[in-house]
């Protein structure tokens, strides 16, 4: 699962889905086997598989996982099986968009599908989810084609927890046009904010990127203000988990405070993601239902313990930050720039 330095995070063999553990890196690189469905809620659920479009599409073969046994029941049976299934892994994660898409186009294709048994929708159910697997690669490539235009020579980049190849199929959202650059012999410096609690930033991005070659640096979170006011960063690029119709924009907790920190010191902050990830049943960012975790991982540091156990925590897993503060979504359709409540979209319903 490891190519020339790129990593491909999900793979399907036709009958079970391999991952990376993702809560394992950067120290083992573990791939385990999800043989059930409970197994799988659990490594979205724990973040073994993370990242929004990444969890989308381990859902799709999740469900397969999940439905398989049930192949000889009658249609409607099979169908309102399938429809639990989903709705429980739905409830794995609240926040990224891309889970209850990829597990709504599921849903839709055994439904519109014309089959008589529950065998063949299932092998259609199959195909499907290797097209959205697919899919998501091929956009993350013209994510990053059109991302990599922003870039030039020397310029400095700062990007927040892991948009990524871990977090896709393919090259990443805000890290595509990274690799782009890089392989068209542009040479752009990286800064990885670390991403406390769960240091995706340090454990993720700074792995695949140093990892491909790419100059990168790894700088705690509160380090942020301090580089850009040293003039080293030219642009901000981070992912999202969901972006309303207004363009408000559901990304890892701290990105709210990288967008603030862009406008301070006149940074342009770029969200990349595919146009999947634009949610216009969401009117803006207040509508998003933002992720609390465990108290635990705010108390401990990996595996030490560095507050008082029974103190008050909170942990939101993610933040909004307020459309004004974003430049443009790179997306596989171009860059969009505001106003977002229009432009947005007249490029969605282009597609
Ligand atoms: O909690 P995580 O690690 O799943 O959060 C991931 C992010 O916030 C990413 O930036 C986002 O999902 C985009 S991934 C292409």
């Amino acid at each position: 699962m490891l190519d020339k330095g790129r990593i491909s995070t999900l793979e399907w063999d036709g009958e079970f889905l391999y991952i990376i553990d993702q809560t394992k890196l950067p120290v083992e690189l573990v791939i385990e086997k999800q043989t059930s469905i409970e197994q799988g809620f659990d490594s979205i659920k724990q973040l073994k598989v993370r990242g929004a479009p990444a969890i989308g599409v381990a859902a799709a073969y999740l469900l397969l996982i999940g439905i398989r046994s049930y192949i000889d029941k009658p249609k409607k049976e099979f169908l309102d099986i399938l429809s639990k299934k989903a709705d429980y892994l739905d409830s794995s994660r609240p926040t990224a968009v891309n889970l209850g898409y990829a597990l709504k186009r599921m849903l839709s294709c055994s439904s519109k599908s014309s089959s008589e048994t529950s065998a063949e929708i299932y092998k259609e159910l199959e195909q499907e989810a290797i097209k959205i697997h697919k899919e998501d690669e091929f956009i993350c490539k013209s994510i990053g084609e059109y991302g990599s235009t922003l870039l030039k020579d020397d310029m400095g980049v700062i990007t927040h927890c892991n948009a990524g190849s871990l977090a896709v199929s393919g090259l990443g959202t805000a890290l595509a046009p990274i690799y782009i650059a890089h392989d068209n012999g542009i040479k752009v410096r990286v800064f990885a904010d670390e991403t406390r609690p769960l240091l995706q930033g340090a454990r993720l991005t700074a792995f695949e990127l140093f990892n491909a070659g790419v100059d990168v640096t790894l700088i705690c979170d509160n380090m942020a203000a301090f580089v850009m006011s040293k003039g080293l960063v030219d642009i901000a690029i981070v992912g999202c988990d969901r972006v309303a119709a207004n363009g408000d924009t559901a990304n890892k907790i701290g990105t709210m405070g990288l967008a603030i920190l862009c406008k301070h010191f006149s940074i342009p902050l770029y969200i990349a993601c595919p146009s999947t990830t634009f949610d216009f049943n969401t009117k803006t960012g207040e509508d998003i239902i933002i992720e609390e975790r465990e108290a635990s991982e705010v108390i401990n540091f990996g595996e030490r313990q560095t507050a008082p156990s029974d103190i008050k925590v909170r942990n939101p897993a993610f933040d909004v930050t307020p459309n004004d503060l974003i430049e443009g979504f790179i997306t596989e359709h171009g860059i969009i720039h505001s106003p977002f409540d229009q432009n947005l979209k007249n490029i969605f319903y282009k597609k």
